[in-house]
């Protein structure tokens, strides 16, 4: 059954996913007088979607006694009309705010097209944010290394990739992120040299601004490596505490004295960068959290990558992921700041039909990207024109945009390939595993992985 948009008048039975299709139509409709009213260069309408998914509209103060108001009442009730059970109440349609900072107060915000100063804003329980991509980090090159779920040989990958460098004579610096589900510290460490906090200790320090008594004691070096160096910030320490109590804080904002919150996921930032001053790292990879959730969100859009390796299983669920994502990021209309820095990794690719099950994965990874990151153009053959260093692509002199063929095995949905591998396969230590094998038999497994964060790392470009 398809869902009815606006044809009832009220709409009783009107649900969430229709609220921001119901909000945008009703500007439309009424974009001539709301274009009017806010003609007013420092006049501005939010349309705030709250925690519990009802909607109203918050103005400058200014409004509230003006001979505006009437008209603005107006509209406003004509909207909550709409919205049926996500309305606010009567006489709690508009809300008048000061300032648009106060206003905001660590929502997100969309700019409504066609208007200059009307903004949808949501705010989620949660603070993940999927819809602000922070510019790429400068110093060292943050890899981030997502799954829509997990078990699918991410941490794994991790290890080598950070191992591999090293090997190169690079300083690595590691993070665990997957805090619900931890284990990148075990496979790169041995117990005798796990340190004594790890990442969820100083996030929950910091909100008492104590976050330098742990700082020292979180990171370690791994013995896997013998020439650079890998340097490891666990998700908890050795003695992991009270790590349920610790992990329902984490995405805690911080108050500041001033009255102003900082975001958790700004805190995370300001970690990341004490550790980089700290160890001055020539690559840092970020094991993230697995699936949509704020910790992954903060991974993925808030710091600053260069790389987002996106580990995929074949399978509805894992497309029907990443397509939520790009979708999301679309609608948000940041699509453009971030596809650039994402890339496919197949994971654990079985060895029974290899090639077959490798052509599966590219099809419905082309799929995904083609139905919502790539440009519509038209489609170029390989070799006919080639891409440029900056991404873009010049077909035929006619069309301009951001696509790629299937076959292109330089497109971000082109998986690179990790192999299942015998020694990889159950819960041996990793410690053991990478020290026992051979670098070619890593190679063979992780080859594609590897080489492609390492030329990330180095700044070449494969083309
Ligand atoms: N390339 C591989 N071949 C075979 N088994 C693997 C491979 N990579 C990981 N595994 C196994 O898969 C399981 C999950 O690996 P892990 O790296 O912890 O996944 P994730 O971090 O995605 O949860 C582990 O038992 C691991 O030994
Ligand atoms: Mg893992």
């Amino acid at each position: 059954m398809t869902k009815k948009l606006f044809d009832q008048f009220p709409e009783p039975s009107l649900t969430f996913d229709l609220i921001f299709p119901v909000v945008l139509d009703w500007l439309q409709v009424h974009s001539g007088s709301i274009n009017d009213f806010l003609s007013n260069e420092d006049d501005w309408l939010f349309v705030n979607r709250d925690l519990n998914g009802r909607v109203r509209l918050i103005l400058p103060e200014r409004i509230k006694d003006s001979e505006q108001r009437m008209l603005w009442d107006h509209l406003a009730s004509n909207l909550m009309q709409r919205l049926g059970k996500h309305a606010y109440p009567q006489n709690a349609e508009i809300l008048f705010e000061i300032s648009q900072e106060q206003a905001l107060q660590g929502a997100t915000s969309y700019l409504v097209d066609g208007f200059t100063n009307v903004w949808v804003l949501d705010r989620l329980a949660t603070g993940a944010n999927w819809a602000r991509i922070a510019p790429e980090a400068e110093g060292a090159p943050r890899i981030v290394f997502f799954s829509i779920k997990g078990g699918v040989g991410r941490s794994t990958a991790l290890a080598a990739t950070a191992w591999n460098l090293a090997q190169e004579g690079k300083r690595v610096l590691v993070l665990d992120l997957d805090l619900e589900s931890p284990g990148l510290s075990s496979a790169l460490l041995p117990p005798e040299r796990q340190p004594m906090y790890g990442i969820t200790d100083w996030l929950i320090e910091d909100l008492v601004d104590n976050g330098d008594v742990v700082f020292e004691s979180m990171v370690a070096t791994s013995n896997l490596s013998h020439d650079g160096e890998i340097h490891v910030v666990p998700a908890h320490g050795a003695d992991h505490g009270e790590y349920i109590a610790k992990l329902g804080r984490v995405w805690m904002p911080k108050l500041q004295t001033d009255g102003t919150r900082e975001a958790w996921s700004s805190r995370l930032g300001r970690l990341l960068q004490n550790l980089e001053e700290r160890i001055q790292p020539d690559a840092v990879l970020i094991d993230s959290r697995s699936g949509i959730d704020e910790i992954a969100s903060a991974c993925i859009t808030e710091l600053g990558a260069k790389q987002i390796l996106l580990f995929s299983l074949e399978g509805e669920q894992t497309w029907n992921g990443y397509r939520m994502l790009f979708e999301q990021w679309l609608r948000a209309g940041v699509a453009q700041q971030i596809r650039e820095r994402l890339q496919v990794v197949g994971a654990i690719v079985p060895e029974l039909d290899r090639l077959g099950y490798l052509a599966g994965l590219r099809e419905h990874s082309y799929e995904v990207f083609v139905d919502t990151l790539y440009d519509e153009i038209a489609p170029i053959k390989i070799g006919e024109v080639g891409p440029r260093l900056d991404g873009t692509w010049k077909v035929g002199g006619l069309s301009e945009g951001w696509s790629f063929d299937e076959a292109d095995e330089t497109a971000p949905h082109h998986p690179w390939a990790v192999n299942w591998h015998r020694s990889f396969a159950g819960l041996l230590s990793l410690q053991g595993r990478l020290a026992a094998i051979d670098a070619k038999e890593v190679m063979s497994v992780f080859g594609a992985l590897i080489d492609g964060v390492s030329n990330a790392v180095e700044g070449r470009h494969l083309l």
